[in-house]
C-alpha cells in the first residue's frame, strides 16, 4: 500500500472557462459571480477543485493568456471581492479554486512591457527578450511563433527585436533576470495569501531560452516552429526548483504544469519525489494527429494502439513516482468526441466511453466544461466566425502553403479551440441560460437537448454517467482500487478495445472500451467470473464489445 494520499489524488477537477460558463449581467460574456453561483452543479459531479483559466486584467487578444496585471481581475469578469467570495463560497462546499499562472509571457500591455521598450536603459530594459536585428535587418533568428508568423516583433522605440512564444502581443518575459523572477513569484504568493487550492502553471516547458540561432527551416516560409527550438531546454528544472521552494513548499494545494514536448520518460524530473509539480499535463496522447508538424490542415489519423501506448506509458512513469493528471478535453482542444471516435460514433455512446477511461486511470481525472454533458465540435462556415487566435493562424498558413479555402476550414473545424469555448449549455431556453445578453460566442446549436436541466432527469443521459462514475470513484466498494491500486494494460495487441485492469490486493476492476463502431471480440476469459459494475450500454455479454461500448467489471481472486 503507498502512503496516505492526499486531497488533490483523491478528488476531481472541473476545468471553468469563465468566458464561457454564466453570465449574470447580461454582458453576453461569463463572470466571476456567474461561477459562484453555480457551485452547487459542479457538487453533484464530486468536484472538489475548479480551475480557472485566466481572469486576470487583459486585453483579451488570447483570451486572458495575456495577462496585464497579475494580481487583479478583469472587470468583464467582476472584482476582487467577487473573487474572494468565490474562493470563501468553494471553501464552504468543498470546492477549491486554482488559479492559472500565465508566467511565460505577459500582455505587451502590461506596465513592466510598456517600461521595458521604452528605451534601452530604462529599469525593466531586460525584462523581456530583446535581441538586434541580423546586419540584413530581418529577425534574430528564424524561429515561427506558435500562432503563425515570425516569433520576433520589431520594436521602434528601441531599434530592437523582441521575442514571442505565442502572439506578439504576448512578449516573453525573461527569466533569466532574477528580479523578473521575484515578481512573478510574488504574484503567486498574492494568490496563496487569498487562499487558492493551487495551481495550473501555462505554457512553462518555454521559460528557458535556448542560443539564439538559426533552425532548419521545416516549410516554404523558410522558418522553424519555435515549439521545437525553445521547448525544455536544459536548465529549466533550475529556475523551476527555486519557483517551488519560493511559491508552492509548505502549502497543502496542488500544482499541474502545462509542459507539451515533454516525455513520459522525462516524468521523474518534472513531478514527485525529486521533482517540481504535483501532476504534469503533457500530451503525448493528445498531439496523435500530429507527430511531425503542427499545421492542422496535415492531421494524419492514427490507429488505436498509439492512444493506448501513450496512456500506458504515461500511466507506468507515475506508477510509483508522481501522480497522473487524466484529461482528454481544455480549451485548447476539439471535444474528445470528435477526437476519438470515428466519424460516425454516437456522440452519447462516445462521451460515456471517453468518461469511462476518464475515471477509471490512475490518477485525478479533470473535466473540462461541457465534456460531462457530451459536447460536440462546431463547424462555421466562414473564418470570421472564429475567434480563437490560433484558427485564424492556422487558417492563414494553410492557405499560405497552397489549401484551398475548403482544405483549410477542414482543419479549423477539426481542430479550432473554438470548439471547446461555446457557452455553457444550461438549459433549452434562450441563449442555453448562458445569457440574457448576446453572447460572445455562438451557441452550439444542438442545445435543446444536450443541456444541464434536460441531462439532470434523464438517467441515460452523459452527465448522469459522469455523476455515477464520479460516485463510483470517490464512494463506492471499489473505489479505493480506483483511487490506488495499480494499473496493467490488458489486451494490448487489440486493435479496437482498449483494456487495462487495476489491481488492489487480491481485487480487480477491469476497465474495457471499444473505439470503433463495429463489434469487436476479446476472450471471455478475461472477466470470467467478475460482476459487471457499470457500462455505457444497459447491460453486456462478456467475450463481445458493442460498438463503442465501455464496461467496468469487478472481481475478487
Ligand atoms: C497555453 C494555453 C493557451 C494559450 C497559450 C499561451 O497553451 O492553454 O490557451 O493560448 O498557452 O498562453
Amino acid at each position: 500500500m503507498q502512503a496516505k494520499q492526499k486531497w488533490w489524488q483523491k478528488t476531481v477537477v472541473y476545468q471553468v472557462y469563465p468566458k464561457s460558463f454564466k453570465d449574470t449581467t447580461g454582458s453576453g460574456q461569463g463572470d466571476i459571480p456567474g461561477i459562484t453561483r453555480r457551485l452547487d452543479y459542479l457538487k453533484t459531479l464530486g468536484v472538489g477543485a475548479v480551475w480557472l483559466t485566466p481572469v486576470y486584467p487583459s486585453p483579451m487578444v488570447d483570451n486572458g493568456y495575456d495577462i496585464a496585471d497579475y494580481t487583479a481581475i478583469d472587470p468583464s469578469y467582476g472584482t476582487m471581492a467577487d473573487m474572494e467570495e468565490l474562493i470563501a463560497e468553494g471553501k464552504r462546499c468543498g470546492i477549491r479554486i486554482v488559479m492559472d499562472l500565465v508566467f511565460n509571457h505577459s500582455s505587451d500591455q502590461h506596465p513592466w512591457f510598456l517600461e521595458s521598450k521604452s528605451s534601452r536603459d530604462n529599469a525593466k530594459a531586460d525584462w523581456y527578450i530583446w535581441r538586434d536585428a541580423k546586419p540584413d535587418g530581418s529577425a534574430p533568428t528564424n524561429w515561427r511563433g506558435i500562432f503563425g508568423g515570425s516569433a520576433w516583433t520589431w520594436c521602434e522605440e528601441r531599434q530592437q527585436y523582441y521575442l514571442h512564444t505565442f502572439a506578439k502581443e504576448q512578449p516573453d518575459l525573461n527569466w533569466e533576470n532574477p528580479a523578473v523572477r521575484q515578481a512573478l513569484y510574488d504574484a503567486a504568493n498574492f494568490w496563496l495569501d487569498k487562499g487558492v487550492g493551487g495551481f495550473r502553471i501555462d505554457a512553462i516547458v518555454y521559460i528557458k531560452k535556448p542560443a539564439f540561432v538559426d533552425g532548419e527551416p521545416d516549410g516554404e516560409d523558410g522558418m522553424v516552429g519555435i515549439h521545437e527550438m525553445t521547448h525544455d531546454t536544459p536548465g529549466i528544472l533550475d529556475f523551476l526548483h527555486e519557483f517551488k521552494a519560493n511559491v508552492f513548499d509548505g502549502h497543502d494545494i496542488f500544482t499541474v504544469g502545462e509542459a507539451n514536448g515533454v516525455a513520459a520518460s522525462e516524468l521523474k524530473d518534472w513531478v514527485g519525489e525529486n521533482g517540481v509539480f504535483s501532476m504534469l499535463f503533457e500530451f503525448s496522447h493528445m498531439n496523435l494527429n500530429f507527430p511531425t508538424s503542427e499545421r492542422w490542415y496535415e492531421a494524419e489519423d492514427w490507429p488505436l494502439s498509439k492512444l493506448k501506448g501513450a496512456l500506458t506509458a504515461s500511466q507506468r512513469a507515475t506508477a510509483t513516482n508522481g501522480w497522473y493528471p487524466i484529461f482528454f478535453e481544455n480549451h485548447d482542444q476539439p471535444r474528445c468526441v470528435n477526437k476519438f471516435f470515428p466519424a460516425d460514433a454516437d456522440p452519447l455512446l462516445a462521451a460515456k466511453a471517453m468518461a469511462t477511461v476518464l475515471f477509471t486511470l490512475r490518477g485525478t481525472p479533470f473535466i473540462y466544461e461541457g465534456q460531462e454533458l457530451g459536447y460536440t465540435n462546431v463547424a462555421w462556415e466562414s473564418i470570421d466566425d472564429y475567434d480563437d487566435i490560433s484558427s485564424h493562424g492556422q487558417y492563414a498558413l494553410a492557405l499560405e502553403e497552397g489549401c484551398t479555402h475548403e482544405q483549410a476550414m477542414a482543419g479549423i473545424h477539426r481542430f479550432s479551440r473554438d470548439n471547446a469555448r461555446t457557452p455553457m449549455q444550461w438549459s433549452d431556453s434562450r441563449n442555453a441560460g448562458f445569457t440574457t445578453g448576446t453572447p460572445w460566442l455562438p451557441v452550439h446549436d444542438d442545445y435543446r437537448s444536450c443541456c444541464v436541466e434536460h441531462e439532470a432527469c434523464d438517467e441515460n443521459s452523459v452527465l448522469s454517467y459522469y455523476r455515477r462514475l464520479s460516485r463510483l470513484r470517490r464512494e463506492s466498494a471499489v473505489s479505493d482500487i480506483l483511487l490506488a491500486g495499480d494499473y496493467g494494460e490488458i489486451l494490448p495487441q487489440h486493435e479496437a478495445i482498449y483494456g487495462f485492469v487495476r489491481n488492489l490486493g487480491n481485487r480487480k476492476l477491469y476497465v474495457l472500451v471499444n473505439f470503433t463502431t463495429h463489434n469487436a471480440p476479446y476472450d471471455a476469459a478475461i472477466v470470467a467470473g467478475a460482476s459487471r459494475l457499470e457500462g455505457n450500454y444497459s447491460d453486456s455479454t462478456p467475450g463481445t464489445l458493442r460498438p463503442l461500448e465501455a464496461v467496468i467489471y469487478t472481481r475478487e481472486d
